[in-house]
């Protein structure tokens, strides 16, 4: 079983769903560990519920950004992890950490992706007048929310929606989506060919979900 560490900002339900897919026994990946930025982030209570190791880089108690990401990459490379997931991990990772797990991050963007990266996704997604909304797993580089597209999955936008319901609706198919693509990713069916480009042996979007 491949080895995962998953970064979380806030309330973790994307943490807590990709935990909760890997204590089936037949999935492909284990969580080990449980980094948050915050040490209010209500995921590091999920996490401890899980019985799943936490551990908490406050930024402010780092002189720079260098300095932050130093102390998670030193505890990270203790873990010797296979795939870390970003899970509402609200922070840009500088270009030379995600060298050091190149083709091994991963991360879930409230939006179908190219469309709407960044933030305020829903809002955005909304003045847009868009009728349908999504999620995007997609593999890190070193653009904002670029970086292969692993596994998407799409809602209707409704009548009234505001960005709260939107924002609801978007993250169930969220825990799917992320649950699915870590599967795909953990066992080969996803994956990065030479040239970069995604491969794909199997259908990696959310039949349940379109
Ligand atoms: C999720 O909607 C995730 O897609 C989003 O934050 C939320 C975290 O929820 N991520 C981003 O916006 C990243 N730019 P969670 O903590 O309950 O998983």
């Amino acid at each position: 079983r491949k080895r995962v560490v998953v970064f979380i900002s806030g309330g973790g339900s994307n943490m807590a769903a990709l935990a909760d897919a890997c204590a089936a026994p037949d999935f492909p990946a284990e969580v080990i560990a449980v980094f948050s930025d915050k040490p209010a982030a209500g995921g590091l209570v999920k996490a401890a519920e899980r019985g799943i190791a936490t551990y908490t880089f406050e930024r402010r108690a780092y002189a720079g950004k260098a300095e932050h990401e130093a102390a998670i990459l030193v505890a990270l490379d203790a873990l010797s992890p296979d795939i870390i997931c970003l899970a509402g991990y609200m922070r840009l990772l500088s270009a030379d950490f995600i060298r050091a797990y190149e083709g091994r991050i991963l991360n879930i963007h409230p939006s179908l992706l190219p469309l709407f990266p960044g933030l305020h996704t829903h809002q955005r997604a909304l003045d847009a007048g868009m009728m349908v909304a999504g999620c995007t797993v997609h593999l890190v580089t070193e653009g904002m929310d670029e970086g292969p597209v692993l596994a998407q999955s799409v809602v209707p936008v409704l009548p009234g929606d505001t960005v709260d319901t939107l924002a609801a609706r978007v993250l169930t198919v969220e825990h799917r989506s992320y649950a699915l693509a870590l599967r795909l990713f953990a066992d080969g069916t996803v994956r990065i060919g030479a040239d970069g480009r995604v491969e794909r042996t199997g259908y990696a979007s959310d039949p349940a979900a379109t």
